[in-house]
C-alpha cells in the first residue's frame, strides 16, 4: 500500500516535534504514513503547496493559521467560529479544515483547580481558539496584547481587551502566554514591571511554547505559581489530529499512549 503523506507547515517550522510525534503513532499502530516539515514563507500558497506535495493531511503552526482557514474548500466544527484551522485534509481533492488546538489546551490545563478568570496574552489565532473556548466553557476571560488592532476581534467577541499600557493589576486563576516571545528569542510577552505584579496575584501560569523554558515561564516560577509549558498542549492537539489523519482507525487512548511515547524521545 502506497504511504500518505503528512507535513507541518510553518515558519519557522524546525523546531516542531509533530513530526516525531505523529510518525511514532504511525509506526506503533501500524498506519502506512509520513509525516515531515514544511518552511512556508508565504502563507496565500498554503493550498498549492499542499497538493503539490501531495499531501493526505497537515497541521499548520505559527504565523500560517489564518491563511489556513482561508484555503480551505470547508472548515468543519469549532474552526469555523475562529477562523483559525491547525489541521487540514485532503479529502477526495477537496481541503478540510479543523481546529485541535484549544481542546488540546482544555486537556492541558484539567489538572488546574477552581479555574474562573483567565488571562490570555496574545491576541493571534492561538488567542482566538483559547478565548473562544474558555468562554463557551464558562469562565471569564481577558486578552492582553502589545498592540490594539488584533484586539479588536476580541472586543467585538465580548471579551475585556487590554493593551500594556491600560491592562489593570487584578488576580487571575490563570495567566497562559500565546505570543511566540520566548520561541526563538529571549522575550517576555509583555514588559516585566506589568507582568510582576499581575503573576504575584495570580495562581496558575501556562505557556504554549514546548521543549524550552521561556522567559515567561521563568518568572512564573519565581512568583512561586504553580505552572507548565505546551507540551501537554501539543500531546491534547496531536492525538486529535493525528485521528483525523488516521480516519477513526484508531481510538483516541490507542493514539495518546503511542503518541506520548514519542515524549520521552
Ligand atoms: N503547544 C502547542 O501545541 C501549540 C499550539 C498552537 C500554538 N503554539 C504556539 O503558540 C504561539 C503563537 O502562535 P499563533 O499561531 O497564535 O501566532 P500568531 O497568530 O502569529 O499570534 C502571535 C501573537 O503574539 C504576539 N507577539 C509576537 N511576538 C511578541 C513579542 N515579542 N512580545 C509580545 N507579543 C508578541 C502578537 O502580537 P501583535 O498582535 O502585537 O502582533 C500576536 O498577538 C507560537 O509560539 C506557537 O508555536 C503552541
Amino acid at each position: 500500500m502506497e504511504k500518505q503523506l503528512f507535513a507541518i507547515f510553518g515558519n519557522p517550522v524546525q523546531h516542531s516535534r509533530s513530526p516525531l510525534m505523529h510518525n511514532h503513532v504511525f509506526k506503533k499502530l501500524h498506519f502506512s504514513g509520513c509525516y515531515s516539515r514544511i518552511l512556508l514563507q508565504d502563507g496565500s500558497r498554503l493550498k498549492e503547496s499542499f497538493f503539490a506535495h501531495r499531501l493526505s493531511g497537515a497541521n499548520i503552526t505559527v504565523p500560517h493559521k489564518e491563511a489556513a482557514f482561508k484555503a480551505c474548500d470547508e472548515v468543519r466544527g469549532f474552526a469555523k467560529e475562529i477562523g483559525v484551522v491547525n489541521t487540514l485534509i485532503n479529502e477526495k481533492g477537496r481541503l478540510i479544515g479543523y481546529n485541535t488546538d484549544a481542546d488540546g489546551f482544555l486537556f492541558a490545563v484539567k489538572e488546574f483547580d477552581a479555574l474562573k478568570d483567565i488571562l490570555i496574552i496574545g491576541a493571534g489565532g492561538t488567542a482566538k481558539a483559547l478565548a473562544r473556548k474558555f468562554k463557551a466553557e464558562g469562565y471569564e476571560v481577558h486578552v492582553l496584547n502589545r498592540s490594539a488592532p488584533n484586539l479588536i476581534y476580541f472586543k467585538e467577541a465580548g471579551f475585556e481587551t487590554y493593551t500594556w499600557e491600560t491592562c489593570p493589576i487584578s488576580a487571575y486563576d490563570l495567566i497562559v502566554n500565546t505570543t511566540s516571545a520566548g520561541l526563538s528569542d529571549d522575550a517576555l510577552p509583555a514588559p516585566l514591571a506589568l507582568l510582576e505584579p499581575l503573576l504575584k496575584k495570580s495562581r496558575y501560569g501556562a505557556d504554549v511554547i514546548y521543549g524550552k523554558e521561556t522567559p515567561f515561564l521563568r518568572l512564573c516560577k519565581q512568583k512561586q505559581l504553580t505552572c507548565k509549558d505546551g507540551a501537554d498542549m501539543l500531546l491534547g492537539q496531536g492525538v486529535l489530529a493525528n485521528a483525523y489523519f488516521t480516519d477513526g482507525k484508531y481510538t483516541l487512548e490507542e493514539i495518546q499512549r503511542a503518541m506520548k511515547e514519542s515524549f520521552l524521545f
